[in-house]
């Protein structure tokens, strides 16, 4: 029982609320466990007496009674009643934002985000892309209810924090809004809950809950250029093609907003959307083999590199906090 029970903690989890709606979720569940739980035993222990009793001694009169009342009246009420408890929660999670807008989009296989995004998703229905970018580490106030404006540009995804929130999907050509309204500060754990290719189970997400004013200072921390523009790695890193998919603002590489936002890589806590702690080393192995750390990544193997290459450029980014 402990070690089943203690499966039900952690950053991951719907046991381990961090949010008001999977609070009311988790509330939602213990009614229905107990109300369940109060049934099945009801069932089950009539199933026994009747296997017992004395077929004679009840009427059938009474049996057709048990079956209007127990089999449609009964199951009629506690439904409706479920029913109505249910969709009171709804309104709580429909109260509008207070708290900042952030786009995320879902791509194959990392999550891309933008804090401070401004205007409202336009007829064409994408996300607006306008904001502060960054990836695959998502900051939100505590106390306070952020809008995400949820896209993708390839297929669908489900974005999921178990701890803060129920999922919302996240579909090519249209725009899903979630509020979250994290109501403890700590780091959580998202996954991608819709299988949307080879590296879905490598979708990973952090959701770093902070106070407002820490939240302040790390999104203008994000919006800042990359500092350290004179290291070898940086020359490198334009040199053999990384900047055609990668942006690092302040170098002048735009990187076409192919691939993640690298600014401010090594302030994550982790590499390749939760794959691997972030590390220099680990920043080296992922370049020069790609397809093995993380099998089916878009990111090519820059198996062509010499070794101190990819040191050099692990380095680079390494440094860029
Ligand atoms: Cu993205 Cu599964």
């Amino acid at each position: 029982m402990t070690l089943v029970l203690a499966g039900c903690s952690g950053a991951q989890s719907t046991f381990d609320t961090a949010g008001v709606e999977a609070e009311s979720v988790l509330s939602l569940f213990w009614v229905m466990l107990a109300g369940s739980t109060a049934i099945w035993l009801f069932v089950v222990g009539l199933s026994i007496y009747a296997t017992k009793a004395n077929p004679e001694a009840h009427s059938e009169k009474a049996g057709v009674r048990l079956i209007i009342w127990g089999g449609c009246v009964f199951p009629v009420v506690t439904l409706s009643a479920l029913l109505v408890f249910g969709l009171g929660m709804m309104p709580e999670f429909r109260r509008a934002a207070d708290g900042p807008t952030i786009a995320v989009s879902g791509e194959r296989f990392w999550w891309r985000i933008h804090y401070e995004v401004e205007g409202e998703p336009g007829v064409v229905r994408s996300l607006p892309r306008n904001g502060v970018e960054s990836a695959n580490e998502l900051v939100l106030p505590v106390g306070r209810r952020t809008e995400l404006l949820l896209g993708s540009p390839d297929v669908i995804h489900s974005f999921w924090v178990p701890s803060i929130a129920g999922k919302t999907d996240a579909i090519p050509g249209r725009v899903n809004r979630l509020v979250l309204e994290p109501t403890r500060e700590g780091v959580y754990n998202g996954v991608c809950a819709e299988f949307c290719g080879e590296a879905h189970a490598q979708m990973g997400l952090r959701v770093i809950v902070l106070s407002e004013t820490d939240y302040a200072v790390r999104v203008a921390a994000e919006a800042a250029p990359a500092a350290l523009l004179d290291h070898p790695g940086r020359a490198l890193f334009s040199a053999n093609g990384c900047n055609a998919c990668h942006t690092v603002r302040g170098t002048g590489d735009d990187g076409h907003k192919v691939g993640p936002d690298l600014t401010h890589l090594a302030a994550r806590r982790t590499l390749a959307a939760g794959v691997l702690p972030m590390t220099p080393e680990n920043i080296g192995r992922f370049i020069a083999s790609t397809d093995h750390v993380k099998p089916g990544v878009e990111m090519p193997v820059f198996d062509t590199l010499s070794e101190d290459d990819v040191a050099s450029i692990a380095d680079w980014l390494g440094r860029l906090k």
